[in-house]
């Protein structure tokens, strides 16, 4: 057997109002935080006012950089990183989806280095201010994981990186924070989760700790995915893709991620309008008909999980009817597109190919099946 390394410190909070303990988790660490946030929904929402004053009730000075746009870009992080160091806090807070949970990691490395944040995907990081995450959508799984992903507006590339000294100290989940997601975010960051757990439990990384936070996940997501997403008041449904979302953090954590990840990043590395979610949505059915012959057994265990019924058919009939069980939920979510949809133009797809490789290496090895760049490109075409 594979000797395995099992390691994940970040404390975890869960439950509705429990944002309002943030000052008091804060003030352990520091009396000055830099809370990294993004331009609207946090300040629209109340969200933002609630944290700021809950720091400062519990004697914690914040100073705010609310510039992180859905895809966050270097120049963003190294200009939070120079305020985090001229303010001089002890403490970065990201406060609500991906990209800002994302961004306060590596806020956290830069403010403590004196390189840019891009030279960290050669240099590694040794020491980081602390992090608490506060996250407001139920996808990403960075509330709980050392994963950042950050893009270079120069040349579109996307990748992501992580050092131990980048796991959060605490996170806060509060899926009342969740009851505001509007249905289109509601939605691509619960494929997302589905992507990470199907990517987790499929890849040649995977072992028994990171697969049982995927079967139990895929139990999440089979009664709450297209709930939450048709009943955005639905506060249990809110809360299980709360634990969907981290659950699934931990398991990339420990196991990675695949080809569907390595395909989007430069997707929308390169298109950053373009939502990792729907990005994801897009490259999935072509990745799963690729892949099902490598993981033929694992495809039947997630369908499975997710309660299709078996009813006669052959193994390789119960696997592929997982791919027909995700089509359908794809509608259902209204997510059913192709790359041309998302505004992918044809002739950056042996571009968004090659970067698969060379910004996402590490996920193109995990795929259970190899695969070459220029079957990527054959399946970015199908996808189109
Ligand atoms: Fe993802």
């Amino acid at each position: 057997m594979n000797a395995l390394n099992i390691y994940n410190p970040v404390k975890i909070h869960f439950g509705c109002g429990l944002i309002s303990e943030s000052g008091k988790i804060a003030k352990k660490y520091s009396d000055s935080a830099l809370i990294i946030t993004g331009k609207s929904s946090m300040q629209k929402t109340g969200t933002l006012d609630r944290l700021t004053k809950n720091l400062k009730d519990a004697g914690v000075n914040p100073t705010i950089y609310d510039k992180i746009t859905p895809n966050p870009t270097i120049d963003e992080i190294d200009e939070a990183a120079v305020i985090a160091k001229k303010k001089g806090v002890g403490l970065i807070i990201g406060l609500g989806g991906g990209s800002p949970l994302d961004s306060a990691k590596a806020v956290a490395v830069a403010a403590k280095g004196n390189i840019p944040v891009w030279n960290y995907l050669k240099t590694s990081a040794e020491e980081a201010l602390p992090v608490i995450t506060i996250v407001s959508t139920s996808g990403t799984g960075s509330e709980v994981n050392r994963y950042s992903v950050m893009s270079n507006p120069e040349t579109g590339e996307k990748p992501g990186f992580g050092y131990v000294c980048m796991y959060p100290k605490e996170a806060v989940i509060d899926p009342e924070i969740m009851l505001s997601m509007p249905p289109y975010v509601t939605a691509t960051t619960g494929f997302d989760v589905f992507v990470h757990v199907l990517e987790a439990f499929t890849g040649k990384a995977k072992n028994a700790f990171s697969s049982a936070y995927c079967m139990q996940t895929f139990y999440l997501l089979k009664d709450n995915l297209i709930k939450a997403y048709n009943e955005p008041d639905n506060i249990e449904a809110r809360g299980n893709m709360a634990l969907a979302s981290a659950l699934a953090g931990l398991a990339i954590d420990i196991s990675g991620v695949g080809i569907i990840h390595a395909m989007e990043h430069p997707v929308s590395g390169n298109y950053p309008n373009v939502a990792h979610g729907v990005g994801l949505a897009a490259l999935t059915i072509e990745s799963m008909k690729y892949n099902i012959a490598a993981c033929k057994r694992d495809f039947m265990l997630i369908a499975h999980h997710l309660g299709i019924k078996r009813a006669g058919k052959s193994d390789d009939e119960y696997a592929a009817s997982l791919i027909e069980k995700i089509q359908e939920i794809l509608e259902a979510l209204n997510l059913n597109t192709g790359l041309k949809d998302l505004g992918v133009e044809k002739d950056k797809l042996a571009k968004i190919a090659g970067e698969a490789f060379t910004t996402m290496g590490f996920a193109v090895q995990n795929n259970p099946e190899t695969i070459d760049e220029k079957e990527v490109l054959r399946l970015l075409e199908a996808s189109y």
